[in-house]
């Protein structure tokens, strides 16, 4: 355990396999380098600033949130996922699909003869962030049986890349391990219920170029925020996130 004094606090870090690295160097020291990132001590500052040292690449997660309520059960287990991430030391960015410009694939054949799509709105950033990210998470309520609306119009546009991929046999950070996974919740508990989800989210991570890494799913939730009465699955999301980031999921 290395406490750490700054100015503003004084912080425990939990013992780490990087915290024990910095176990005999002075508590001034640590609080210097902690200050020099952000001014606030946290575990994850130590971790951040040990990958930036060590040059140990951070993990990216990019969270596609499909719901258009906003803080509704999807989101919130997301952001369970994506806190476990932060804390591991990777960065996470949030796209909110229902607040982008997202035309649906035209089916033009535009993307044929270079793997990039010719519509110019929202998806290009999407597309660049999507290219950034090591682990990319879809998070969709179940809609009459399958992705929202929001994830299947920014999924078709992914039609781009499956042209990348199989039209001109150029392949994507291949080699790089990178992971696709599915969060989807739905208020019924039908034993098919995300079937339709999973076949759809796998064909999408695929054309992306990225391995199908799993899927994080909760039945019979409905009303906004109605996962929060279930703290199992809230914890089970937290695991989740934690599997990810250590390359266990
Ligand atoms: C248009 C619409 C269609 C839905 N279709 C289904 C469905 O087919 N099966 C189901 O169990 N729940 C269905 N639901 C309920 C949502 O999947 C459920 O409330 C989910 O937890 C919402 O997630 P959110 O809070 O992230 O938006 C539907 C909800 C809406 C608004």
């Amino acid at each position: 355990m290395i406490m750490v004094k700054t100015s503003r606090q004084t912080s425990f870090i939990k013992t780490t396999r990087i915290s024990t690295e910095y176990n005999n160097v002075a508590d001034r020291e640590v609080a210097e380098m902690v200050h020099s990132i952000e001014s606030v001590s946290t575990g994850a500052n130590i971790i951040i600033y040990h990958q930036r040292r060590t040059g140990e690449k951070t993990m990216k997660l990019l969270v596609l949130l499909g719901s258009p309520r906003k803080g509704g059960n999807s989101e919130t287990l997301a952001r369970k996922v994506a806190e476990a991430i932060e804390q591991s030391g990777g960065t996470v960015e949030y796209r909110r699909l229902n607040d982008l410009s997202l035309r649906p694939c035209q089916a033009c054949g535009g993307c044929e003869k270079t793997g990039n799509c010719v519509i110019k709105d929202d998806m290009t950033e999407i597309y660049q962030a999507a290219d950034e990210a090591d682990r990319i998470l879809l998070v969709s309520p179940v809609y009459f049986y399958a992705l929202s609306a929001q994830c299947k119009s920014c999924g078709d546009r992914f039609q781009a890349r499956w042209s990348r991929k199989y039209l001109l046999k150029e392949r994507f950070r291949q080699d790089e391990g990178r992971k696709g996974y599915l969060l989807s919740t739905s208020a019924t508990k039908g034993p098919k219920i995300f079937e339709c989800s999973v076949l759809t989210a796998r064909y999408i991570f695929d054309a992306m170029d990225v391995q199908y890494g799993g899927e994080f799913l909760v039945k019979g939730v409905d009303q906004r925020k109605a996962v929060l009465e279930f703290p199992e699955e809230m914890a089970k999301a937290e695991q989740f996130g934690k599997d990810m980031a250590a390359g266990r999921a």
